[in-house]
């Protein structure tokens, strides 16, 4: 009787451990990429932070082209953010310069918000490394538009990817970023 009580104790003691483990927060050991367009280095304060927060490798997407100001400028209807935010199948060059790119299971992309959306940089990144089956989360900066709109429409687009919903991190501060990091686990 003792016996059986014990090997029933040893199974109990396994199956916990077990279900400890199976319950481990897998983001903790997901190799993580902290990607980022900035055109004007706000989002890339940002990006730098949560890079530092996640422990995931940061990594600038670099436009082939740099948008100048004049480029930038959304109050030119002809100015090329206009042009290409207008054409929303444009697809400006990036440097293919990330390494490894299929090695990392969690990615967070993030952006500034252009004309309420993400810039079509983003769909240019996303298409160039596919991420399949990947977990990629958004995060942007911006004048005060959410970024709900590209999470719903990126969604849809790449319905491949398993997306978890981003946030725009406006004058986030580490401590921000931390508790919006452990809220997506
Ligand atoms: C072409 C263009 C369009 C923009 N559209 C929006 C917008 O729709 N809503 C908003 O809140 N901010 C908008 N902004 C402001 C940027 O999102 C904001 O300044 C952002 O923090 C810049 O990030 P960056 O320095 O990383 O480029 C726009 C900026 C540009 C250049």
């Amino acid at each position: 009787m003792k016996k059986f009580l014990f090997t029933i104790f040893a199974m109990a003691i396994t199956l916990t451990a077990c279900g400890q483990s199976n319950n481990k927060n897998t983001e903790d050991d997901m190799k993580t990429l902290v990607a980022y367009f900035s055109a004007t280095g706000t989002t890339e304060a940002v990006a730098k932070d949560l890079a530092a927060v996640t422990g995931g490798t940061l990594y600038e997407i670099k436009p082939e082209v740099k948008y100048t100001a004049e480029d930038l400028d959304w109050t030119v209807k002809t100015s090329r953010s206009s042009v290409e935010m207008q054409d929303r199948n444009s697809r400006p060059a990036i440097m293919k310069d990330l390494k490894d790119a299929d090695s990392y299971d969690l990615i967070y992309i993030g952006f500034p918000v252009w004309w309420y959306t993400a810039p079509t940089i983003i769909n240019s990144f996303i298409e160039t490394y596919g991420f399949k089956g990947k977990t990629v989360i958004f995060f942007a900066t911006s004048g005060g538009s959410s970024i709900d709109k590209a999470n719903t429409e990126f969604k849809a687009q790449y319905p491949e990817i398993h997306w978890k919903a981003g946030k725009t991190l406006n004058r986030a501060s580490i401590t921000d970023i931390k508790a919006w990091v452990d809220s997506l686990r």
